[in-house]
């Protein structure tokens, strides 16, 4: 079982930005590369540093995983949410984020991130969320841990879960560009946000497993978990 750092409270919107302003400051490069996601969990992060903007320090932003085939400004994409989100509230240029484009040949596309990232000189720091079947980004169950940035088939698990966000404007694409399990694993620092418990659980305290794609996350050598304090209760227990 691999060692984290577990920060739980109500105020999960709080402790987030704490977690997230640590690392940029324990980094120490001027203007650290970040991945942020999209979803439900992180919403109170992004409302927080949208109510402390002049406090939170400047980034360049990547993105994690977007729909496969939809136009930048779809209301399903995840980078457009992230620029209304988060980009907006602190005056950040949104063309000079590194951001999937979902018409373009996904090989072709997919090749480009990852250069782009390496020119970059790499992910600082990769904030996460993890989906009701141990998803990372939308590395689904069996996803090769090695896996570079790819075009994915969502299973019909995630595709269920997020209906939520995306039935009303059209459904949820079948397929996504994502960021692979090798790629995020590389980032200096992860910061997982959870409000999951049970799948949290087998995530950091079951066997390490492609079953369980964000069981990988053992293995990495410097990983916070920002947690709701159920997801915290339980972890607790388990170490
Ligand atoms: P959620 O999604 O934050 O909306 O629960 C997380 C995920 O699927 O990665």
């Amino acid at each position: 079982m691999g060692v984290y750092q577990l920060f739980d409270h109500e105020d999960f919107g709080d402790i987030a930005f704490q977690q997230v302003v640590k690392a940029v400051n324990d980094n120490h490069r001027p203007n650290p590369t970040i991945i942020f996601p999209t979803g439900g969990t992180p919403e109170p992060l992004y409302t927080r540093i949208a109510e402390l903007r002049s406090f939170f320090p400047m980034f360049d932003y990547i993105n994690l995983d977007q729909y496969y085939g939809i136009e930048y400004d779809d209301p399903r994409s995840y980078p457009f949410e992230i620029e209304q989100k988060l980009l907006k509230a602190l005056k950040l240029k949104p063309d000079l984020q590194l951001v999937f484009n979902a018409t373009a040949q996904a090989n072709h596309e997919c090749h480009r991130i990852e250069n782009a990232i390496r020119h970059a000189g790499g992910i600082d720091i990769a904030v996460i969320g993890i989906g009701p079947n141990g998803h990372i980004a939308f590395n689904e169950p069996k996803t090769d841990f090695n896996t570079r940035a790819h075009l994915v088939d969502l299973t019909p698990e995630t595709i269920a879960a997020n209906q939520k966000y995306c039935a009303q404007f059209g459904g949820v694409p079948p397929q996504a560009l994502t960021l692979g399990l090798g790629t995020i694993m590389e980032a200096k620092k992860i910061i997982l946000l959870t409000n999951k418990p049970e799948i949290t659980l087998r995530a950091l305290h079951g066997s390490v497993t492609t079953d369980v794609p964000a069981s990988v996350l053992q293995r990495h050598p410097n990983l916070t978990v920002v947690a709701t304090p159920q997801v915290g209760a339980k972890l607790r227990l388990a170490a």
